[in-house]
């Protein structure tokens, strides 16, 4: 069958074909297929949503010839409606969390969009947050109109128009399953009403094991674009309209190092080069696949390719570094195989009476870390406290006024070399494993010099 022939971009967006997978299903009944939205004009499912939006705008007279597009984002949603709008002449503004990835920043500049970068982990109720930025912008800006994908019903419609039929059509109505992530829900809420209006569809939804969308405490986690991340000081922290909740028959959560090894499985056994949120999809089809049967059709979103996430998931050093990747690799012994001590979290809001208990005797420093329960993941750390640092302070002092520099980190997959080199002169570092820090190694323990006093 030769290619389509389209007549401008737009049209080559939507129509993404079905491809079967076929090493990672052994020994599961179903057939189970990728929806391949990476395939759409501007490699991913949120081109779809980006069309749609503009379109309704313009119907609506919300945008009009010469009006300027605005978006907070960190991804594919921007790089979408920079597509769209540039092909259509809009002046698009996208509002990015200075967490972004610099190719992905790189990339929506070279579709033309002016790019203004906001603080990462605000919240929610931060003038500065993405969200608030990008609509104080849109107000501001003569012409401007706010895309807002999360709450924009033209998102969810999008997939009601099109991905859903396409589906159903594609398998001539034998769908019986429907998997993917929730970003804004507007992919799962709009495709999975839609084919449970044409037949009997289970709809699941997955999630990152710490997203609050399925029961998460909100922590962070490593996949990008899904989920939902809740930071603890923000007080109201709405679910965005665009998540049907009712739509899913079920969410199943995924944790980050599953995510992570089925990407690299992906790639390696199926030649599929996909991002994490397509990964941690299909982990989660695979799992419900166990409990179905030879006729069942089991369709999975996979929204992007793996290209933006090269120096992440697909990068052996930054799965090592974080400690999902933690199998021995020839280079000797690793990390996560010497004794760690065990090393408590102190809170943001604790006092240093409360602190040095925890510290108890620890030989080295502690995180200070948000306020949540469990292990901290870096990205939520705001410095280190030592049981030394504490001696003679009150102990209703605030211990984040005592909190000083972090030490080096380490991943439990490194080798104890590299550990060595990182440690530097520092007394001890926090090891990573799952990407939260699960205990402090000693110079003892990596076999260097207890001090290192100068020789004179
Ligand atoms: C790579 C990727 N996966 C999944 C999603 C989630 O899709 P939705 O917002 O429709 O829930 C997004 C949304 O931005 C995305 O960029």
């Amino acid at each position: 069958m030769p290619g389509a022939v389209h007549e401008s971009v737009l049209d080559a967006i939507g129509a993404t074909p079905l491809i079967r997978l076929r090493r990672l299903t052994e020994g599961l009944a179903p057939r189970i297929y990728l929806k391949a939205e990476w395939q759409n004009a501007g490699g991913s499912v949120k081109d779809r949503a980006a069309l749609a939006m503009i379109r309704a705008a313009e119907a609506s007279g919300d945008l009009r010839p010469g009006g300027v597009v605005v978006e907070g984002t960190s991804g594919n949603t921007g790089i979408g409606l920079a597509l769209v709008g540039g092909f259509l002449g809009y002046r698009t503004v996208i509002v990015v969390p200075d967490t972004t990835a610099a190719e992905k920043i790189a990339a929506l500049r070279a579709y033309g969009a002016e790019v203004v970068p906001t603080p990462g982990g605000l919240t929610r109720e931060d003038p500065r947050h993405v969200n608030n930025l990008a609509a104080r912008l849109a107000a501001e800006t003569p012409g401007g109109w706010l895309a807002d994908q999360y709450g924009n019903p033209a998102n969810p419609q999008a997939h009601r128009d099109t991905t859903a039929p396409e589906i159903w059509e594609q398998t001539g109505g034998r769908v019986t399953c429907l998997v993917a992530g929730i970003g804004t829900g507007g992919t799962l809420s709009g495709t999975g009403a839609a084919l449970k209006e044409l037949g009997p569809v289970r709809v699941v939804g997955v999630d990152p094991e710490t997203s609050a969308y399925g029961g998460g405490d909100g922590s962070p986690y490593y996949v990008e674009a899904i989920g939902h991340y809740r930071h603890p000081d923000t007080v109201d922290d709405p679910w965005p309209a665009n998540w049907d909740r009712a739509v899913a028959d079920e969410v199943v959560r995924v944790d980050d190092r599953t995510t992570m090894l089925t990407a690299r499985h992906l790639a390696r056994e199926e030649g599929l080069l996909l991002g994490g949120s397509s990964a941690t999809a299909v982990a989660g089809a695979l799992r419900v696949a166990r409990d179905l049967g030879p006729d069942d059709v089991v369709v999975v979103i996979a929204p992007d390719s793996g290209r933006a996430y090269l120096s992440k998931y697909f990068d052996d050093g930054w799965l090592r570094r974080l400690g999902f990747l933690t199998e021995a690799d020839g280079q000797g012994p690793l990390v996560g195989e010497l004794p760690l001590l065990e090393v408590p979290v102190v809170r943001a809001s604790w006092t240093v009476g409360r602190a040095r208990a925890a510290l108890g005797e620890l030989p080295g420093p502690a995180p200070v870390a948000r306020d949540r329960e469990g292990p901290a993941a870096p990205s939520e750390i705001l410095g280190a406290v030592t049981a030394g640092a504490l001696e003679g302070v009150a102990d209703d002092d605030p211990v984040r006024d005592h909190a000083t520099a972090q030490p080096p980190s380490v991943g439990a997959g490194e080798g104890i070399e590299t550990a060595r080199e990182r440690l530097g002169d520092a007394g001890a570092a926090w090891v990573v494993r799952d990407g939260r820090v699960a205990g402090l190694v000693t110079r003892a323990a990596l076999g260097l010099p207890e001090s290192l006093a100068p020789a004179d």
